[in-house]
């Protein structure tokens, strides 16, 4: 879109994770000019550093954000974080329009005794550590332990207990980080347990990650019949209309699994439910988790909920994986709300403590709706965003003048002259692809900041 001189409006994108990618798309398709900025030289969020190394395919996404970055009126700035490097007053006074995409990188936590204990980690940490994210490179996971327990029944937890029992083969094609490969071909580990609050009807998982669970090569699943026996109020509740069919089918698929007879294979993975954790259990180091049984009550509104019945037990562990969903960080300069880990925003516009819209400040993604959803529902939420600064545009509240792409280069230029452009990443990621190819891998990822520098420093546009 332009102004009324004809000038295409110009908008900084902040976080190159597939929501900045989406709606970038989606604005270069309206007539906008973007600028694409990320915290590192590489794009792409989470599709890089959090989707499971051993699921390639759903990382051929970055195909069509390819197609994107060779459109006209499409820039990367890699490498520039905002908080460090720019501030958001100085995009906002710069651009017509900031769209703030820049995902929840942190933790919830459980707020227990010896959450902070050596071997106690959050599944954030973790994940992005085997995916190769240069800030968690210097990490180490002590993977000698017999059991580990990782608490929560989501995606992401099943994403780390299938890592860790993982047989060397299914590991050495894909492009987990060197480092991991290492720590987990020389593991120890005997057993993952995955430990939900609440019952197996009210799992998070969805169902081909459950059943890939039950074709791993080198571990069992195990589920007690047991759980299985469903209380009253969750088999009412998968009766109704209110279950969706993926719990549904999660039931079924774990009954298959607790009436199989374990294979006996060299690992296994455990799953274990209505066990909310009280402790974590250790004096230098994580020894055991100390865990209260639940029942399931349902509350005033209808929703399903874990009560504590007061028996308790420990679980010996050496390691406890935290996977209880992600959270965004607050940053100066922007208004956030505590209770929800967000951007405070209404439908996407950026709203102040009193209410009131920022007018020209959007957000998109994880830190726009919170930390759900996979790949794809970006798309719709970026298309909910983008409708939003097509209306402020219409209405002319984005209009008046801005600095130039030029002058938006060399102040970026002069805060961070180790800029990596889109043709810099393109270097990284044939220097990656090209070690990779030479171990039947799709890469060999760069973990350092400064190693990538170097690939990309030969690239001056
Ligand atoms: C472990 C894991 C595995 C997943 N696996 C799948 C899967 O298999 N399939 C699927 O469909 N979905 C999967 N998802 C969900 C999917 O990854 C998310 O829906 C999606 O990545 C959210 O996109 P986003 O752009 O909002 O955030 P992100 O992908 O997190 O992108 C945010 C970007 O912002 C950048 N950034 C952060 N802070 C700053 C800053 N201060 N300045 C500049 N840049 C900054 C980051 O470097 C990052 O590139 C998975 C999620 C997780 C956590
Ligand atoms: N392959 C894929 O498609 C893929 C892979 C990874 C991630 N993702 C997506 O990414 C999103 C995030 O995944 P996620 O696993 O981080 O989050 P999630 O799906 O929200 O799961 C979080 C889990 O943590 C539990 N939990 C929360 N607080 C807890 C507490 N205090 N004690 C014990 N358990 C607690 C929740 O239980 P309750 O239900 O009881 O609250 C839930 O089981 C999801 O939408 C997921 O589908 C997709």
């Amino acid at each position: 879109m332009t102004d009324s001189a004809s000038v295409p409006l110009r908008v900084a994108i902040v976080g190159a994770g597939p929501s900045g990618f989406y709606a970038a798309g989606q604005l270069i398709g309206d007539g906008f000019e973007v600028d694409l900025y990320d915290a590192l030289p590489t794009p792409f969020g989470l599709v890089r550093a959090g989707v499971a190394p051993d699921h390639p395919k759903i990382k051929t996404v970055t195909k069509a954000f390819e197609k994107t970055a060779a459109k006209e009126g499409f820039r990367f700035f890699g490498g520039v974080e905002l908080g460090r490097d720019v501030t958001p007053q100085e995009l906002e006074e710069r651009y017509h329009a900031v769209v703030y995409s820049f995902g929840t990188a942190t933790d919830n936590r459980l707020g227990i005794p010896g959450e902070d204990l050596p071997g106690s980690h959050a599944a954030t940490e973790f994940v992005a550590w085997y995916n190769g994210h240069p800030t968690y490179a210097d990490h180490d996971y002590d993977l000698s332990t017999e059991r580990v327990v990782v608490i929560g029944n989501g995606n992401v937890a099943i994403d780390v207990a299938r890592m860790i029992v993982l047989a060397e083969e299914e590991l050495s094609p894909t492009d987990t980080a060197d480092h991991a490969i290492e720590r987990f071909t020389g593991g120890a580990t005997q057993e993952v347990m995955l430990l939900g609050r609440r019952g197996p009807a009210q799992a998070a998982f969805t169902n081909p990650e459950l059943l890939e669970l039950g074709e791993l090569a080198r571990a069992d699943v195990i589920v007690h019949p047991e759980d299985l026996e469903l209380d009253a109020a969750s088999e009412a509740w998968l009766a109704s209309e209110d279950a969706h069919t993926t719990n549904r089918k999660n039931v079924e698929i774990m009954r298959q699994y607790a009436a199989r007879e374990p294979e006996g294979k060299e690992r296994r993975v455990v799953l274990e439910f209505l066990w909310s954790p009280v402790e974590i259990l250790g004096e230098d180091q994580v020894e055991g988790l100390r865990v209260v049984r639940n029942e399931i009550t349902a509350g005033e509104d209808g929703s399903l909920r874990a009560r504590p019945t007061g028996e308790e037990k420990v679980i010996p562990c050496g390691m406890v994986v935290r996977s209880i969903g992600y959270r965004g960080i607050p940053l100066d300069g922007l208004p956030f709300d505590e209770r929800r880990g967000l951007i405070a925003n209404d439908g996407g516009r950026v709203t102040e403590e009193d209410g009131s819209v920022r007018v020209g400040s959007y957000a998109v993604g994880w830190i726009k709706r919170g930390p759900s959803g996979v790949i794809g529902t970006n798309k719709k939420d970026a298309a909910d965003t983008v409708a939003r600064i097509r209306e402020d545009t219409e209405q002319g509240l984005l209009a008046g003048e801005r600095a130039s792409a030029e002058e938006v280069e060399a102040f970026v230029r002069e805060r961070v002259p180790t800029l990596v452009t889109w043709d810099g990443w393109k270097a990284i990621d044939a220097h990656e692809t090209s070690a990779g190819e030479a171990q039947g891998r799709p890469r060999v990822k760069l973990v350092r900041v400064e190693e990538m520098h170097e690939v990309a420093s030969g690239v001056t546009r």
